[in-house]
């Protein structure tokens, strides 16, 4: 699900959305089918964690070899665009034009298609005016400032369940992940947080209390195995009434479900925007995230809030005075070069807004989890290091190349994330290489000069480009963890295709 995060808002006022799971509504009737792929499909997806059954419905038109629609889940709604020929159909989303998000064939009245690429489903002809029942809208808050909660001086760090597990997480994996961060020494270099993603909700109890699911029997005993090994815990929720893979959200129980995680000994909530997307427009995600961040104040505990609306509605610009420590500034980071360097790449407008206590997020670490030589871990750790992301660990901790734990645990470059400055670094591009310069608290510089191209080249650092106070005192490299020597005023190093030179620079 997390391949498909963003929320298209385009129709979001009039979108509609399933909480009750099957429920029949008789309106406008839209099929038409017989005459190709237009008209509205429905399928049933495999069942939920905690027993519900979630539908979706996709409706298409398609003009000729044209084909255009829009897909809408419990979790979520997508536009999409595409084409079709004989009974083969692709689609794209509006985020992703190079792999398709939708792919089937129209077979004897049914359509069997793939959806993100591994998810695969048959769809049949919806009834006659069925579709998703309107959700009632909630008036979100007048804006008022939520005061800092004085967490995350500098960017948080721990690991997170979803960019490997998924849907496979439950307690004892995470009670396992955590006595693995204590024994990798993953906690002794900062890796504080163990943060349960989607999928661990259950349903609501005759007082509307969220309950875990099946996989999660007892969050609160949970908490305490992980607060007695030295970690914290963080959880995950929804503004909408359903979450982006479809579980209960907290719409309508904002200040109940923040109580509900402060009685558990929750230090740690993603809120994430999903089906929030077909309720609200994006000129209501302040208020929206408002709401959870005073609810958060309220409990009297103090929890990490990480806003996850995938950057938009600017959220640099207010995401600190809604009460968030950490802001989502992209779609879902894959594990591939391209994405991860489009996610750090779009940090350039939201780096003035980083600093102590609220920070720019530009998605979980993927380093270790296989699509990625070592050389681009290197550059994926150095660049969120350079930009003063939060350093979530998305890995399986239990089990680590000695490259991954070398890479996760380099604290020459922990440090360069975690300087208490927290400046936010922006690349300067000259050809294949890409210069980023980060200020540190102590007056020195870190510089990561990453090679964009094919092959290997040369790279030169200049000092007096690195805006330090005097000539350079002394260099280290960090990740050969050794000294080395300006002369004549540069430095140069031959740097491999896709790897770093990541340089910490002292002036005298
Ligand atoms: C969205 C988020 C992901 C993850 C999934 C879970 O896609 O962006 O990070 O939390 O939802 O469903």
């Amino acid at each position: 699900m997390g391949d498909f995060g963003l929320i298209n808002l385009r129709n979001a006022r009039s979108g509609v959305l399933c909480w009750l799971l099957v429920v029949i509504a008789f309106t406008v009737v839209v099929p038409a089918h017989g005459q190709g792929l237009s008209g509205t499909w429905k399928y049933s997806g495999k069942p939920l964690d905690n027993g519900e059954t979630p539908i979706s419905f996709l409706q298409l038109k398609q003009n000729g070899s044209d084909l255009t629609g829009s897909l809408t889940t419990l979790g979520y709604a997508e536009e999409l665009r595409g084409s079709a020929v004989g009974n083969h159909f692709q689609l794209f989303s509006s985020w992703n034009k190079e792999k398709p998000f939708l792919t089937g064939d129209l077979v004897n009245g049914e359509l069997h298609a793939t959806v993100g690429g591994h998810h695969t489903f048959v769809a049949q002809p919806a009834s006659p005016g069925e579709h998703m029942p309107v959700v009632p809208y909630i008036v979100p808050p007048p804006i008022h400032d939520v005061p800092q909660n004085g967490l995350a001086k500098t960017p948080p760090m721990g690991w997170n369940s979803w960019n490997l597990f998924e849907g496979r997480v439950d307690d004892k994996l995470v009670r396992d992940i955590a006595d693995a961060m204590v024994s990798s020494g993953m906690r002794d270099a900062g890796y504080l947080y163990v943060n349960i993603d989607d999928t661990w909700e259950g349903v609501r109890d005759a007082q509307g209390n969220i309950q875990p699911n099946s996989k999660f029997p007892d969050m609160k005993a949970l908490a305490d195995y992980v607060h007695s090994k030295g970690l914290k815990l963080g959880i995950y929720s929804s503004p909408g009434p359903r979450t982006c893979a479809g579980y209960p959200g907290s719409y309508g129980h904002v200040e109940q479900d923040a109580r509900t995680f402060a009685s558990w000994g929750i230090d740690y909530l993603k809120y994430d925007w999903c089906s929030a997307g077909l309720i609200y427009r994006d000129s209501e995600l302040r208020p929206v995230y408002q709401e959870m961040g005073a609810a958060l104040e309220a409990t009297g505990r103090t929890i990490v809030y990480s806003q996850c609306e995938y950057g938009r509605g600017q959220v640099q610009t207010w995401g600190a005075r809604v009460g968030a420590n950490l802001w989502r500034t992209t779609g879902d980071i894959q594990d591939n070069w391209t994405s991860m360097m489009s996610n750090v790449e779009k940090q350039v407008p939201t780096a003035p807004y980083a600093g102590p206590g609220h920070w720019n997020d530009p998605d979980m670490l993927e380093i270790g989890n296989g699509g990625m030589t070592d050389d681009e871990y290197r550059t994926h750790m150095s660049l969120w290091a350079l930009v003063a992301a939060p350093l979530l660990a998305g890995n399986d901790i239990r089990n680590m190349s000695d490259a991954t734990r070398a890479i996760l645990l380099n604290k020459e470059v922990i440090a360069v994330d975690q300087d208490p400055l927290g400046k936010q670094a922006s690349p300067v591009k000259d050809g294949n290489f890409e210069t980023w310069i980060k200020h540190l608290a102590d007056g020195s510089v870190a510089v990561g000069v990453v090679n964009l191209g094919p092959s290997g080249a040369q790279a030169t650092v200049t000092a007096n480009e690195l805006g330090l106070s005097g000539p350079v005192k002394e260099a280290r490299d960090l990740w050969l963890h050794q000294d080395v020597s300006f002369k004549n005023g540069s430095y140069t190093a031959n740097v491999a295709s896709h790897a770093v030179l990541l340089l910490k620079v002292t002036a005298k």
